[in-house]
């Protein structure tokens, strides 16, 4: 073999050694169902797409539209039923049980203990990512829901204050109304309604009644004066919305808010994501307020991914990287600047976060202490499917329907909650989750 051709062989092979290095030898793709596709979102699930990449694997991204993940609900049944699960699912609260009970879940043990899950999750949230004491699920951050997103020139406009109390509230949203803003930006779908009202609930009648009705599902609770007054509230809301709320995006009624066309919009802080996409400043642009008379509690929403059991030893080692990426905390910290939450695990510097963020953070805390912090009913926290199906229907229909008495309302949610209970197969649960 000539010199040259020696030499040019052995440059070829530093060459390849050096790819090698950078390329681990163990690349595999992940398939990832979200329903993560506003401004907002998809610049938060980039960064997770970003990191993965970094480690050689590939992201095959399985989004299904639609906010609060109803339809990627409904597709998720469909591919895992027919045997052909994604490697990791957007699943949360109690139907990470059900999905679990199927027996069809990865465990991911390992990765949790390498990284000390145990001590870096809060024991709430642990719980709820495990079945049967292996954790099945990475959590990527906490949403609070009883958030009030306020246009700031709006309320200059119109020389209102910050409402705290739901007089101040309506009595902001009279002057809206008198100044040509739609007072309340809503989307009328019924989660975005269901979202509104657990709101009203907790503002009307605190932590303690939130928990009995929606945690403990007491039927005292359900159909009460207490109950028929927040439905009395939520209702009033209504005449503040605009008559081409049906159907309507939450992002797209956070885009009213953003450019001023609307004022007020009850919706949990991914709302924020928006703003921020958006180019807009808490404080200076927008305002984050504790939806009227919920300062002194929390509703939670944490979002995560669930992992398939998958065959494939590189998939499966794509899938353990997504897991454990999920928890890195430069993963959570800039993840949750953009989604408008804040991250899950302890130990993420809370420095670089905006006020609103701060505040979630400090209140989550505070909540949990002065037991006031509460699962979202609206975002699966409190219930498995069926029941929070249950319930959404009829607050939709009262809603939607001025002709449907509060009375009738309350027997609809104590009817169909005790329905929803009934036991089911374990496949119809997770059919229903
Ligand atoms: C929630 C989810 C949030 C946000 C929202 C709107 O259920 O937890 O992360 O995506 O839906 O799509």
């Amino acid at each position: 073999m000539s010199s040259s051709l020696t030499r040019r062989l052995i440059k070829a092979s530093a060459i390849a050694a050096a790819c090698l290095i950078n390329v681990p030898a163990f690349a595999g793709q992940v398939e990832v169902l979200h329903w993560w596709t506003s401004g907002g979102e998809s610049k938060s699930v980039e960064e997770l797409k970003r990191l993965l990449a970094a480690q050689g694997h590939t992201w095959r991204d399985f989004a299904v539209a639609g906010g609060g993940g109803d339809t990627a609900m409904a597709v998720l049944r469909q591919r895992v039923l027919a045997g052909n699960p994604p490697a990791a699912a957007q699943i949360k609260g109690p139907a990470i049980q059900e999905w679990g009970k199927l027996n069809v879940l990865a465990d991911l043990d390992d990765v949790a203990t390498e990284q000390k899950w145990d001590a870096q999750l809060p024991k709430v949230v642990a719980n709820v990512m495990k079945v049967n004491g292996h954790y099945v699920a990475a959590p990527v951050n906490v949403h609070r829901v009883n958030w009030l997103w306020i246009n700031r020139e709006a309320l200059r406009k119109t020389g209102s204050k910050v409402p705290n109390t739901w007089d101040e509230f309506f009595s902001v949203a009279e002057k809206m109304k008198a100044n040509g803003i739609i007072p309340v930006a809503h989307g009328g779908q019924s989660w975005q309604e269901f979202t509104t009202f657990e709101s009203v609930v907790l503002g009307v009648a605190g932590a303690e009644f939130y928990r009995r009705a929606f945690v403990q599902l007491d039927p005292t609770a359900l159909k009460s004066n207490t109950m028929a007054s927040a439905l009395q509230t939520f209702r009033r809301i209504k005449d503040y919305t605009d008559a081409k709320a049906p159907g309507r995006d939450w992002n797209v009624a956070t885009g009213m808010v953003i450019k001023g066309e609307a004022g007020m919009q009850f919706m949990g802080d991914w709302a924020k994501g928006e703003f921020l996409a958006a180019g807009k400043q808490p404080a200076k642009d927008f305002v984050c307020v504790a939806a009227p008379g919920t300062a002194r509690a929390f509703t939670f929403n944490v979002d995560s991914f669930a992992m398939f059991r998958l065959k494939d030893p590189s998939a499966v080692k794509a899938q353990k990287a997504l897991a454990a990426t999920i928890m890195r905390s430069d993963f959570q910290q800039t993840f949750n600047l953009n989604k408008g939450s804040i991250p899950v695990g302890t130990g993420v510097q809370m420095d670089k976060f905006d006020l609103c963020a701060q505040e979630s953070a400090a209140y989550f805390a505070a909540t949990a202490m002065i037991n006031t912090l509460v699962p979202s009913i609206a975002h699966l926290m409190a219930q498995p499917a069926p029941i929070e199906t249950a319930l959404r229907e009829v607050v939709a229909a009262y809603w939607n329907n001025d002709r449907m008495t509060t009375e009738e309302a309350m027997i609809k949610m104590v009817s169909g909650v005790a329905k929803a209970k009934q036991p089911v197969a374990a496949g119809n649960a997770a059919k229903a989750s």
